[in-house]
């Protein structure tokens, strides 16, 4: 019943749809009761979600990345330290080449720390195997990323389902892709999709495997302005569902204006954790 419902969506009325169906409707599709879960861990307000109660999904201490390389030293990150709660949306600003990337790389398990410690749900990703890195990736993250990263020969159905094959409780990829506007252009290939439209496959593909975290890399970095706000809402609005904390890397200011918590990041430094007590509701943003 639900893919019959998600088939007749368009982007055009899923731009309409509330968060309160999105979020119905992922909760069945996922088979978990989200608002639940929600209300049973950290504390949800507004539309930023907050570092509340709960124990932090993801904590560092004194994380750094460094390079050697030709008798110099670059350090790309130097000794963070931070904890990300659940259902939290957070924005990391701050100059290029001020470590963002690497902090995410870290978080995703696509990298590992020089120096520090890091926990996922208190599991210290510095002690992880590749393999046991691997199944982190494959089972935990969905990530996107600024270019989406889609192979080209492969259909927006297909796409999906790849991402699908290799985890262990996928949802439906044809669903996942109703869910974030695409029905009707399952068998469309990335070329013949807008950049926003890309994304969205992207997006389905991050999140087709129930991550349990997803990371973003200027999603909007190579979006026009309209599909820019209209990604932001969709991470968002799947972090609420799917209760998990978002990050979002980027260059626009205005994007962390519906963010509860930004990271200002500078020389590799988390400089300063913007507080925003009454984050602009999504439905607003404008960029
Ligand atoms: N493999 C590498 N070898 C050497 N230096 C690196 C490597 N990867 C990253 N760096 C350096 O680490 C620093 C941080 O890079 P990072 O990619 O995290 O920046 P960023 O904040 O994501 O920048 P941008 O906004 O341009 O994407 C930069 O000085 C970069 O040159
Ligand atoms: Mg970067």
């Amino acid at each position: 019943m639900i893919s019959e419902v998600i088939s007749e969506m368009t982007s055009e009325v899923i731009s309409e749809m509330t968060s309160e169906v999105i979020s119905e409707m992922t909760s069945e599709m996922i088979g978990r009761p989200t608002a639940a879960a929600a209300a049973a861990g950290a504390v949800v307000a507004g539309a930023g979600g907050i570092a509340g109660s709960g124990a932090p999904v993801l904590k560092g201490e004194n994380v750094s990345r460094y390079y050697d390389g030709a008798g110099i030293r670059v350090t790309a990150l130097d000794q963070v330290s931070f904890e990300i709660y659940q259902d939290e949306f957070v924005v990391v600003l701050g100059p290029s080449g001020s470590g963002k990337s690497t902090l995410l790389n870290l978080l995703g398990g696509m990298d590992q720390p020089s120096g520090g410690k890091l926990w996922y749900q208190g599991r210290d990703l510095t002690t992880f195997t590749p393999g046991q890195l691997s199944d982190y990736r494959r089972e935990v993250v969905g990530f996107v990323f600024q270019f989406f990263n889609l192979l080209p020969s492969l259909t927006a159905l297909e796409n999906v389902a790849l991402a699908a094959a290799v985890a262990k409780e996928a949802m439906s990829p044809g669903e996942v892709l109703g869910l974030v506007g695409l029905a009707g252009r399952e068998r469309h290939f990335p070329a013949q999709l807008s950049g926003g439209e890309q994304q969205r496959v992207s997006i389905a593909r991050a999140i087709v495997k129930r991550p349990a975290l997803l990371l973003c890399d200027e999603p909007t970095g190579a979006l026009d302005s309209k599909n820019s706000a209209a990604v932001v809402r969709l991470l968002l609005e799947m972090g609420r569902a799917f209760h998990c904390p978002v990050l979002v890397i980027t260059h626009n200011g205005e994007v962390a204006r519906v963010a509860r918590r930004v990271f200002y990041m500078k020389d590799g430094r988390i400089d300063r954790v913007g507080i925003n007590p009454s984050p602009l509701p999504v439905e607003e943003l404008v960029l």
